[in-house]
């Protein structure tokens, strides 16, 4: 399914376009879908989201370029770990939410890539993760434990470790993952989250998704955001 949504991704882009590649199994299908078009003669360059990608969209032979040399982008295709009817997304499961939000956030056009799994009526069935700096990581979170309880949620915090050590990001940062449930009002946690010195970045990606294409078994559905 997230194959199929992958393949379906192709079908937006054009010859020339910068496309941001996204960080995870949905978007690394898309990765290789597209580097099969490239070895055709597609030429177009990329802007990978994380160092597993950028190392990727390299093996299999897609030019890269960044956010360095150009300030806006054509096309991000990324995964997610959640979506609603909104196209509002939890990311960042596999670290990479601040590059990934970084990238969308300088495209024209997001698309998210998916499968069944990842819709749900309310975001939060996925723990939230949040970016913080390494400096005052204790005191940063007592601080997103202050919102929560400020927003009257019942929030589970925990340190993402990696091999018994703390998870760091390629921005070189570590990870809080919130487990929340039902989260009532995404934006306003959001603006309340990035709000806190020492927050860096959050997983929520509120109006940056534009198209959303769900593998199912009955074949590609797409959501748009209206
Ligand atoms: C990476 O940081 C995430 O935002 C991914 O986009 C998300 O975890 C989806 O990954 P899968 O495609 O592997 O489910």
């Amino acid at each position: 399914m997230k194959k199929a949504a992958a393949i379906e991704a192709l079908k937006f882009v054009k010859p020339g376009m910068k496309i941001g590649l996204g960080t995870g199994s949905t978007a690394n299908h898309f990765i290789e879908a597209l580097s099969v078009k490239v070895k055709e003669g597609l030429n177009i360059l990329g802007v990978p989201t994380s160092r597993a990608s950028k190392d990727l969209a390299e093996k299999l032979g897609i030019t890269l370029t960044n956010l360095d040399a150009q300030a806006r982008i054509d096309l991000t295709v990324d995964g997610t770990d959640e979506f609603d009817s909104e196209l509002r997304l939890i990311k960042g499961g596999g670290g990479a939410l601040l590059f990934e939000k970084i990238v969308a956030s300088s495209s024209r056009t997001m698309i998210v890539i998916a499968d069944e799994s990842k819709k749900v009526k309310k975001l939060g069935k996925f723990p939230l993760p949040v970016e913080i700096n390494r400096f005052g990581t204790t005191a940063t979170a007592a601080k997103i434990e202050r919102v929560f309880a400020h927003l009257k949620l019942d929030a589970k915090l925990v340190l993402r470790l990696r091999d018994g050590k703390p998870f760091v990001t390629d921005g070189g940062h570590f990870i809080i993952d919130c487990t929340i449930g039902a989260i009532p009002e995404p934006q306003k946690l959001d603006v309340l989250l990035r709000s806190i010195p020492g927050v860096v970045e959050t997983g929520l990606f509120i109006g940056l998704c534009n198209i959303v294409l769900m593998g199912t078994p009955k074949g590609v559905k797409e959501f748009k955001r209206g």
